[in-house]
């Protein structure tokens, strides 16, 4: 272990005694209820809810993170450490979110890492200031090396964040670009006990804010179709593609299927 990380998981365990803790907020536009910290001095806000606990385990979350739109990249740790954790990137590229899973055993670029499950919930966005994130993470709970709250979803998770406060990340329009090292990283403790909320599969339908969609002609696709048979138009700003999904690709009439973060997610936005 180098220095400066037993310097700062000293430092981790004296401020997790004091503020560096999860409390619980609401973010406004979705309505989604969320454990989480907010860095007065970074002005970044990670915030995670989990579904009611069950046996066998749920294995996903969703997570909230705001960060201003000026920084270059920010990232979350959910093992509270750099490696053998599973990490989130995310930056801007033309008021897309552009956000997916890495991986390293490292002090060096983590990777994309394939078998978490992200998408974009549709209350994310981007603004003049900053991108706030809502995403639902599937396959999430268990990664190489780690696990949430080391195996515990009632116990006590440390998250880090990282940020590039100053310099972006070489291609911003491609979700696999390489980047430097962050300029800042912090950590707080998240008790999960109280991050399980049972709103939650109304939160993965987008948040206390959205219906289900009834499309016209939903009532007559068979309910035993899986994925290639026409299931009518999504709604305005609805999801219409991104890796897993599998429902209607077809935007209703004056909207248009928009990769707002590609791979992942295709949102049915106003045709231009
Ligand atoms: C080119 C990319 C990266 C490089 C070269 C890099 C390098 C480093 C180095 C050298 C440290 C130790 C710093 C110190 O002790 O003062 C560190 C710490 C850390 N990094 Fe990175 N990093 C990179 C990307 C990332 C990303 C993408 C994340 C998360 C999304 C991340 C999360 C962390 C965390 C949480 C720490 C503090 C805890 C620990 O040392 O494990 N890093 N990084």
């Amino acid at each position: 272990m180098s220095y400066k990380l037993a310097v700062a998981l000293v430092l981790t365990a004296a401020s997790l005694a004091s503020a560096q803790v999860a409390s619980s907020y609401c973010d406004a536009s979705s309505g989604i209820c969320f454990q989480g910290y907010k860095d007065p001095t970074l002005d970044m806000t990670i915030g995670v809810v989990l579904p009611p606990d069950s046996t066998p385990a749920s294995n996903e979350y969703i997570v909230n993170f705001v960060v201003p739109v000026s920084y270059g990249w920010t990232g979350i740790s959910m093992g509270g450490q750099m490696s053998n954790s599973l990490l989130f990137t995310m930056w801007p590229y033309n008021s897309q979110i552009m956000l997916g899973p890495r991986w390293t055993n490292d002090y060096v670029l983590p990777l994309p890492y394939a078998g978490p499950e992200i998408t974009l919930l549709p209350a994310s966005k981007v603004n003049s200031t900053h991108i706030n994130a809502i995403f639902r993470c599937q396959n999430c709970t268990v990664w190489e090396g780690g696990s949430l709250g080391s195996g515990n979803l009632d116990g006590t998770a440390v998250l880090a964040y990282v940020a590039s406060t100053d310099v972006g990340v070489e291609d911003p329009s491609d979700i696999d670009s390489s980047f430097q090292e962050h300029n800042n990283f912090d950590f707080f403790g998240l008790d999960l006990s109280q991050a399980h909320s049972a709103s939650y599969s109304k939160y993965i339908g987008g948040g206390s804010t959205t219906s289900a969609p009834s499309g016209p002609s939903s009532t007559t696709v068979p309910p035993s179709t899986t994925s290639t048979a026409p299931q009518g138009t999504q709604t305005a700003y609805g999801q219409c593609g991104g890796t897993g999904y599998t429902g209607p690709t077809v935007c209703a009439s004056g909207f248009t299927c928009v990769a707002v973060s590609p791979p992942y997610y295709s949102q049915c936005q106003p045709s231009k």
